[in-house]
């Protein structure tokens, strides 16, 4: 169970003996980052929620022990994850709990949405970047919360939360879905617009529409009609498009022939088009992607950008597959500003790495070598 950029893990060490392709097939799990705001969803309802696909991680551990002290009772069923209702629900959760993952700050909107009001802790930096959640709040107050800081702590209160039109500046993929979380209860339609359009985004928008509340998509927002009372619901989280996407930059980086099953292979596009632009052979069926890396791939210019564009979470692993790369690749990360934790562990394995601006300048070496090294914070790592 290792850690994630939400909930740093603890010190591990794993030993890697290289210089071998990679070849096989393997089942990919639920996301991760589809699977928490799903947990906190289960908040906004009394009635059970059963969650399907829903992976083994520190971070979904995190989320259960977080609704657990906020008055839910869990069990896992065979593979479903099933969700409810213990104790009346709380308004506080444990400050510890929130600040060991930042997704934890997802309970807010479900909160105030149910109790009409609610006091969670800011969530912690991160080393990635500063992630603030001046969005979040201000979608919230958009919908009538009043909301005050109080020692680092939100405090957010609403009577009754009401439909509105709210703009993001930015389509964050946490502000849109804790809108839509606090939408789901609120009077009226909640509209979002500029929202984030990852498959997680929308993966919470089907369980949402499944416990009862309308959401629509449009070509520039979402429209969510809340509900004053949400059932009870089965939903099979989607596949994790981060752990696949890792497998197969494993093989474009020392070649071989990698399968991955049980994907949306449409979730992947960003990566499969840059993937054949190294040159490298990538099939696709229904549920499944191959990479074929017979020979190094082709250096390439990579900007990582909000869904349908290159995932963030994909640059360390695509940084580490340009290592080895022909020529010089360029990779520039607009998402978070300090996400190049990766790089001094690549420079030590003998990678030519140079920080440009916002980006990375990659010039591919023929082969790296092992040395003792630190990945920080994130699962990519
Ligand atoms: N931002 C603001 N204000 C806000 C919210 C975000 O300025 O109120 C900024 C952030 O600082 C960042 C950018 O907007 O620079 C994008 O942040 P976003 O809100 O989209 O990301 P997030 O919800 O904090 C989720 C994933 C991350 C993933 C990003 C981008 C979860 C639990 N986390 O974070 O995944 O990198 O979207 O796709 O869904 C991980 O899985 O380890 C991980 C870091």
């Amino acid at each position: 169970m290792g850690g994630t950029c939400e909930s740093p893990a603890a010190a591990s060490v794993i030993l890697i003996r290289g210089g071998r392709p990679l070849s096989g097939e393997v089942l990919i799990s639920g996301a991760k980052n589809a699977a928490l705001p799903a947990i906190f969803a289960s908040l906004l309802t009394p009635e059970p929620v059963w969650l399907g696909n829903v992976p083994h991680l520190t971070d979904v551990e995190t989320a259960l022990e977080l609704i657990r002290a906020l008055g839910k009772r869990v069990r896992w069923e065979e593979h479903w994850l099933v969700i409810e209702q213990d104790a009346p629900p709380s308004d506080t959760p444990p400050r510890e709990l929130v600040q060991r993952m930042r997704a934890s700050f997802l309970c807010l909107g479900p909160i105030l949405a149910r109790k009409g009001r609610a006091r969670v802790p800011l969530p912690g930096g991160c080393p990635i970047g500063a992630r603030p959640v001046d969005l979040h709040l201000k979608g919230l107050a958009a919908l009538g919360a009043k909301i005050e800081m109080h020692g680092g702590q939100v405090v957010a209160e609403a009577q009754e939360l009401r439909g509105e039109e709210v703009r993001l500046n930015y389509p964050s993929v946490g502000a849109t879905e804790q809108l839509l979380l606090a939408g789901a209860l609120a009077q009226g339609e909640t509209t979002v617009l500029n929202p984030a359009r990852e498959p997680e985004v929308e993966d919470l928008g089907r369980l949402l529409s499944a416990i009862g509340a309308e959401v629509s998509w449009r070509r520039d927002r979402v429209v969510i009609r809340g509900r004053e009372e949400l059932s009870g619901a089965r939903h099979r989280v989607i596949p994790d498009r981060i752990e696949a996407g890792t497998y197969l930059l494993a093989a474009a980086a020392v070649g071989g022939k990698v399968r991955v099953r049980g994907v949306v292979p449409q979730h992947l596009q960003a990566l499969l088009v840059k993937l054949h632009e190294a040159a490298l052979e990538v099939n696709q069926g229904q549920d499944w992607v191959q990479v074929v890396a017979e020979g190094r791939p082709q250096a390439l210019k990579v900007e990582t950008g909000p869904y349908p564009g290159f995932p963030t979470d994909l640059q360390p692993p695509l940084v580490s597959a340009l290592t080895l790369a022909e020529g010089e690749s360029v990779v520039r990360e607009t998402v978070f500003e300090n996400r190049f934790g990766h790089v001094e562990g690549l420079v030590r394995m003998g990678a030519d790495i140079r920080r440009q601006g916002q980006g990375l300048v990659v010039r591919g070496v023929e082969k790296l070598v092992g040395a003792r090294v630190i990945a920080p914070d994130l699962r990519a790592g």
